[in-house]
């Protein structure tokens, strides 16, 4: 038999990503980390006002960099804040930059023992980056990342709407 395509610790989920208890959830940041709307307000909003104490304390966080905080409110134990692109027809370096956005975020949680971590499609919404496109990086990239890594046990890719989930799915051939 042929060997799977995908690294098969690589989940998808529907639903909101502030309700995960996982050791990690990531956040779709901007670069001030203080806050904004889509998936950073909800975050904000879940885990409370010490999530922003600690997030100034942070000096902000340049595109496709991250960073981690503890989750405070959330049931998830840490929140690592990613920045992605703003999408701007691709030729400003999108692509590598989201890309540099999961490997950053899933080498932070292996540096910090963390078995189980979830993304948000980050740049997807307010950022505007095109989804198949977003999804084949994420995908790609994580992939990457965990045939050289034996300690995270499940990343999982959070969908709100059925749009994303549709991709997530047919990337990973679900
Ligand atoms: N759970 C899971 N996914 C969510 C949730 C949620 N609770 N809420 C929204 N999404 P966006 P971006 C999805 O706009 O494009 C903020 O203002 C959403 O449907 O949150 O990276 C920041 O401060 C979409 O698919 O992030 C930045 O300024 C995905 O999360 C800017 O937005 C990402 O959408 C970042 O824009």
């Amino acid at each position: 038999m042929a060997p799977p395509k995908h690294d098969s610790r690589m989940r998808v989920l529907q639903g909101d990503i502030t309700r995960l208890e996982v050791d990690a959830i990531v956040n779709a940041a901007n670069s001030s980390l203080l806050g904004g709307g889509g998936v950073d307000g909800a975050i904000h909003r879940a885990a409370g006002p010490e999530l922003l104490a600690e997030c100034r304390g942070l000096g902000g966080c340049p595109t496709g960099e991250a960073r981690i905080t503890r989750g405070y409110r959330l049931p998830a134990r840490h929140v690592i804040h990613t920045v992605g692109p703003v999408w701007q027809g691709g030729t400003q370096g999108e692509p590598d930059l989201l890309a540099a956005c999961y490997r950053n975020s899933l080498a932070l949680a292996v540096a910090h023992g963390l078995r189980s971590i979830a993304f948000p499609a980050i740049s997807c919404g307010i950022y505007g980056y095109p989804i198949d496109r977003a999804t084949a990086i994420a995908v790609r990239e994580t992939n990457a990342f965990l045939s050289g890594d034996t300690t995270l046990k499940t990343v999982s890719f959070v969908a709100f709407g059925a749009e994303i989930l549709g991709a997530y799915r047919m990337e990973l051939d679900l």
